[in-house]
């Protein structure tokens, strides 16, 4: 539902495989401000969330981010929230322009941008949330990249990497 405003998006731009131009980067990035608008005039408290959401979700924590460069506690905590879950829901699937990555590799790209990109408090509740985070990915896992990273998965679900870095 975040992104529910790219609905408004061309698909020439939603579905380009290579790198948008300056332009095209600025029409998906109306995607924010048009789905906060398709949902905020709902009267549900459910829907005002989402719309803040919506309209926060690729604000990033060092202000670099869109449509308003809102930067640390400026910007919502629901977009703080989803803006790392959604990074790593994308990094862990494949798009018509990349292969999914690791869940390895896509957690040590969130744990390095902590305090640029993504508010730290919300990598540190991500980094503790992994073994549940990796049990519910695991149960809904039809993507054969998921299996593939954590050949070595123990049965109690815990993956090694998460229980290493739990411990350190
Ligand atoms: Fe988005």
């Amino acid at each position: 539902m975040h992104d529910i405003g790219k609905v408004a998006i061309p698909d020439a731009v939603l579905l380009k495989k290579g790198m948008l131009t300056e332009q095209e980067f600025a029409e998906m990035q109306k995607h924010t401000t048009v789905g906060c608008d398709i949902l905020r005039e709902s009267k549900s408290s459910l829907l005002q969330l989402a719309a803040e959401i919506a309209g926060s979700h690729h604000e990033r924590w060092d202000g670099q981010g869109y449509p308003f460069r809102l930067a640390g506690a400026a910007i919502p905590l629901s977009g703080r929230i989803v803006a790392l879950a959604d990074n790593f829901d994308a990094l862990t699937t494949a798009r018509p322009y990349k292969e999914a990555w690791s869940v390895e590799r896509a957690v040590e790209h969130i744990l390095g941008r902590a305090g640029t990109q993504f508010d730290p408090a919300c990598v540190q509740a991500f980094e503790r949330a992994l073994p549940s985070i990796m049990r519910i990915m695991l149960e809904n896992a039809e993507a054969p990249s998921l299996k593939d990273s954590s050949p070595e998965m123990p049965s109690d679900t815990e993956p090694a990497f998460a229980r290493a870095k739990l411990m350190a």
